[in-house]
């Protein structure tokens, strides 16, 4: 991944994480999509007092995508946290798998003093489960 895209998706990432919506977990993330033609979506952590209707920084970064209608995506940075760096949740793997090659597809984890560890999806999710097993 190029520094100066990785600055950037870090600045977007940062910038979501900022207005996310954490009252309960008080855990804030952010994350920044970057799609195939180079724009780089955010999104944000938005809970909900009734606690399962939350919804993962990684999702809201995923439908802004699609609503600006790209759908595949190279690489997703994550902030969190924590000395613990903030992995996608199984779900969001699964909903970031339908939008990309996994072997291709970087992961990016990095917390507020910039600890960071990198995977493909294809590391963190193995043997999944995408639109071509349906086609
Ligand atoms: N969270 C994310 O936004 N992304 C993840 O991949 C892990 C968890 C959020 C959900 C919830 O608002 C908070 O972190 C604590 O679980």
């Amino acid at each position: 991944m190029d520094d100066a895209l990785k600055t950037e998706m870090l600045a977007v990432a940062r910038a979501a994480r900022a207005v996310s919506y954490a009252p309960y977990s008080n855990y804030r993330v952010g994350a920044a999509l970057l799609a195939e033609d180079g724009r780089i979506f955010g999104g944000c952590n938005v809970e909900n007092a009734a606690y399962p209707e939350g919804v993962c920084a990684e999702g809201g970064a995923i439908s802004a995508m699609v609503l600006a209608g790209q759908r595949r995506a190279k690489a997703v940075l994550v902030v969190g946290a924590g000395e613990h760096l903030v992995t996608p949740c199984g779900g969001c793997r699964q909903k970031l798998r339908e939008f990309c090659d996994p072997s291709r597809f970087h992961v990016m984890a990095i917390n507020e003093d910039g600890q960071q560890q990198q995977w493909t999806l294809e590391e963190l999710f193995p043997h999944s489960f995408g639109p071509e097993h349906l086609s």
